[in-house]
């Protein structure tokens, strides 16, 4: 069997290519991970999903453990059967979602008690019951439980939450054991204060993951401070594990990650845009909604090869977004996710040519010539 191993490709200053090897299959990185929280990339057939470019997904634990129940789904089979995707899937480990999501939240030493957000019912998440509800899923990369303190939260707050994550993550560890195939991430913490990401990263180094996430960021501090934190952040992890930042982002996040030698990302926004009218282009978003849209016979983006873009004009997917109409969800969050994915594929190539700066700098020149 193909055990868990990432190869280094190639790097363009600090950006990176390379490739994840897994049982599921490989993924190219820097990797985009389209959001499936509730088993489903939501309006696509997984099929499609794969079709739009992407190697693995993400599913919640916080969701799945709520609904159907991580029991259920090991029952059925496991994730991969349930939601008929069988490429990788990577599994946030359920803290974050509880802190944005659960109603009446207790945290303690041992892990947090919380309401569930659809019935109201009493649940426990710790570091254990987060890596036995991972292992019935099946996940096949699987993510610490950590904190991530709500902002605005002062020094010694974020100093206290990312402790705790440390104390965590070993935890984390020790339940996940030993899993040929499997891999365990260690999360990052430690706000926007270079000291406790150093201190973060060094406890997390010490315990020793099969690959490290940046947390704690895109929590509304902004990009000039996230990118202030991802130039020193990813080198303090190890060059030769793959480096996953949570929760980004924009397009522009995105770029700017990947040239600070982040290797994958994750974030709801294309798949969620496209359910609210909102279409990703190398120009800029379009509003599909606005009414200049609506005798336009041109595709959307005309350099797009994807069905929304290859078969369906911009009237048409203006009058479905205003009729309410399904197919309006299907379409426009096809065409983002293929957008995503054609964007990490056009990293990937410039950083294996060498060529990053000069695809960077192409990148903001299309968004600023406007004419969206
Ligand atoms: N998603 C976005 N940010 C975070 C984080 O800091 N921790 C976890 N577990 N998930 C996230
Ligand atoms: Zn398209």
């Amino acid at each position: 069997m193909t055990q868990f191993s990432f190869d280094l490709g190639a790097t363009d200053g600090r950006a990176r290519s390379g490739v994840i090897h897994t049982p599921r299959g490989d993924i190219r990185t820097p990797a985009f991970m389209p959001v499936g929280t509730a088993a489903t990339v939501k309006a696509m057939m997984p099929e499609s999903v794969a079709a739009t470019g992407a190697d693995i997904v993400l599913g919640n634990t916080y969701h799945l453990m709520l609904r159907p129940t991580a029991e259920r789904i090991d029952r059925l089979g496991g994730l991969h059967k349930f939601m008929n995707w069988h490429k990788p899937i990577l599994t946030d480990s359920g803290g974050f979602q509880v802190m944005s999501l659960a109603g009446l939240r207790k945290l303690t030493e041992r892990g947090v008690t919380f309401k569930s957000h659809i019935d109201g019912s009493r649940h426990d998440l710790t570091p254990e019951r987060s890596m036995e509800i991972q292992r019935l899923l099946g996940s096949d990369i699987v993510m610490c439980f950590d904190e991530c303190p709500a902002l605005p939260a002062s020094e010694a707050e974020v100093a206290r939450s990312m402790e705790l994550s440390m104390r965590w993550a070993a935890r984390s560890r020790d339940a996940f054991g030993d899993r040929p195939g499997h891999a365990l991430f260690g999360i990052q913490q430690g706000g926007v204060t270079r000291d406790l990401r150093a201190q973060s990263a060094e406890a997390l180094t010490g315990i020793g993951f099969d690959g490290y996430a940046v947390g704690g960021l895109a929590v509304g501090e902004g990009q000039e401070a996230m990118f202030g934190v991802l130039d020193y952040a990813p080198d303090m992890l190890p060059r030769d594990k793959p480096r996953y930042l949570m929760g980004v982002g924009k397009p522009d996040d995105i770029v700017g990650a990947a040239a600070r030698g982040i290797d994958m990302m994750d974030c709801v926004l294309p798949s969620r845009s496209g359910r609210t009218g909102q279409a990703f282009t190398r120009h800029g978003v379009v509003n599909i909604k606005n009414a200049r849209h609506q005798d336009d016979p041109r595709p959307l983006d005309e350099a797009c090869g994807c069905p929304a873009c290859s078969n369906y004009s911009r009237a048409y997917l203006h009058h479905v977004f205003r009729a309410k109409e399904m197919i309006s969800g299907m379409l426009l969050t096809w065409h983002n996710l293929h957008y995503y994915q054609d964007l990490m594929a056009g990293m990937r190539a410039a950083i294996g040519a060498g060529s990053f700066d000069g695809w960077q700098a192409d990148f903001h020149a299309d968004r600023a010539a406007g004419d969206i």
